[in-house]
């Protein structure tokens, strides 16, 4: 068994973890938006307003906090006017960058703003800089959040809202060094300038603007593109994407690709800490918020059946990677103050599955509803010692990561043990005088490294809780193989 100890500092704070690092990203891809939530309010699937119950109950298990729509790549060429009024007279639109689908523009402003609701979750709207205008984003903006009598104010209440949304969250464009418009950091930054002069906050709905930061760690976008923008103040948040890719298939996998996959996702850590580097350099006073506003696995297409574009299996593999990269979020608290996993149902990392009428709950679901209690509580320092792992090609991963938050006397420590078949007992240190008096332990693992849920067996992968004894400054657990392990101590 491998040994490792855990060092708790419940007096060395790092910052409020901003429930936002547990953010999700929907787009017009697949079955994520129309089957995973919009089935329509005729459906024989139950549905309140057009949106599946039964995906809205398993989600509100997870707290989402906010929710990014309507993409991605889609969003630089959507046209959000499109989207309003009745829906048998919305335009019908070719969907230009999955599959050419027809865009029946059924899920629009209104149905996302509804679904954010019944998720009890903030909007965040992604602006169209690559095909779209400065008047087109600032009159959304004015329709979503302006509470006086302009036309675009009582066209949302024509259509259904008459108090605004106020939307809070506003990206402007979306991966502008690719999809969203192919341009330069430089050109970027004229865009991101010009664009956001006519945002405004309107009737006292202050926004939060979102700038395109890098792909993955690029440090030369982000220094050319603040360059460029010259101290320009409206910027309030930085968004980083960082997809960890794939080793082998997302069912399909060696040992040593089980460790390879954990290694890539691993590397989100230094993508923050120089990304955070290059900012503190523009940003002394450290006002501007990193993101992180899609990241996750990226598995080739699944082979079986006839699966829509981006699905992809989900494993206790994407657990440990979701795990691993909340860990590394909580840790960084001081500077990120949102995540979205890409993609919320059916795309990519999703956290739940659909099949016509059925939905579960993936591993990485589950992760969501573990780590939940680090919401809004204070990050503090911990520190994990243990032996790391080697595995082929001379590649080298972690013996054991991850975080702890403190919340009033309750002290929550998440740890990933990613050995594929070796348990770590793990030594807890409490430090600065703190004494636990009781607790108890979540664990998700699997006896196979390559464990998933499917429509036929939902619950293969699921969480285990069980009380802890223990009382006093110290503590000795197993944690299983390939596992996430969630404590909760009374202090
Ligand atoms: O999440 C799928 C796609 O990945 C998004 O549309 C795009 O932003 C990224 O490249």
């Amino acid at each position: 068994m491998a040994q490792a100890t855990i060092t708790l500092y419940p007096s060395r704070r790092i910052a409020t973890i901003q429930p936002n690092l547990y953010g999700h990203f929907i787009e017009h891809l697949g079955e994520c938006v129309y089957g995973g939530i919009w089935v329509g309010e005729g459906s024989p699937i139950a549905n309140t307003d057009g949106i599946r119950n039964d995906v809205v109950q398993l989600l509100r298990r997870m707290r989402p906090p906010v929710v990014r729509w309507p993409g991605g790549c889609f969003a630089d060429d959507y046209h959000w006017e499109h989207g309003i009024g009745p829906r048998a007279q919305r335009r019908r639109t070719v969907n230009l960058h999955w599959g050419e689908t027809v865009e029946t523009n059924a899920f629009g402003t209104h149905e996302f703003l509804r679904f954010c609701e019944l998720l009890g979750a903030a909007p965040y709207i992604c602006g169209n800089v690559g095909s779209g205008s400065p008047r087109e984003l600032r009159d959304w903006v004015e329709y979503c959040n302006f509470a006086g009598d302009s036309t675009l104010a009582q066209q949302r209440a024509a259509n259904g809202h008459p108090e605004p949304f106020r939307v809070r969250f506003w990206g402007v464009g979306n991966e502008n060094w690719g999809c969203g418009g192919n341009l330069t950091p430089e050109e970027y930054a004229t865009e991101y300038r010009r664009f956001a002069t006519y945002l405004r906050s309107f009737s006292g709905t202050p926004l939060t603007l979102i700038a395109c930061g890098p792909s993955g760690n690029d440090p030369h976008w982000t220094r050319r593109f603040f360059t460029k923008l010259g101290g320009f103040p409206n910027l309030q948040c930085f968004a980083a994407h960082y997809y960890c890719g794939t080793a082998g298939t997302a069912t399909n996998y060696t040992v040593d690709q089980w460790y390879q996959l954990l290694e890539q996702a691993a590397r989100m850590e230094p993508l923050i800490v120089q990304q955070r580097a290059i900012l503190d350099g523009f940003d002394p006073q450290r006002r501007i918020g990193l993101i992180v506003d899609e990241w996750g696995t990226w598995h080739p297409p699944a082979e079986e059946r006839n699966r829509p574009l981006h699905w992809q299996q989900n494993t206790i593999r994407d657990a440990l990677v979701a795990a691993l990269t909340l860990d590394t979020f909580n840790r960084h608290a001081d500077k990120v103050v949102m995540g979205n996993i890409a993609q919320m149902l059916n795309v990519l990392q999703a956290v739940v599955l659909t099949e016509e009428d059925r939905a579960l709950v993936t591993p990485t679901g589950h992760v969501y509803t573990i780590y939940a209690p680090h919401q809004g509580a204070e990050a503090i320092l911990a520190d994990f010692a243990a032996e790391p792992i080697s595995y082929a090609g001379g590649g080298q991963l972690f013996g054991l990561a991850g975080s702890a938050s403190l919340r009033d006397d309750r002290l929550f420590l998440t740890a990933v043990n990613p050995h594929a078949s070796e348990p770590v007992e793990a030594r807890l240190r409490l430090v600065d005088g703190a004494e636990a008096r009781g607790g108890e332990m979540t664990t998700l693992a699997a006896d196979d490294i390559h464990a998933h849920n499917t429509f036929e067996a939902p619950e293969t992968v699921k969480p285990a809780t069980r009380p802890l004894n223990v009382s006093g400054r110290e503590l000795t657990v197993t944690l299983p193989p390939a596992s996430v392990n969630a404590l909760s101590l009374v202090l």
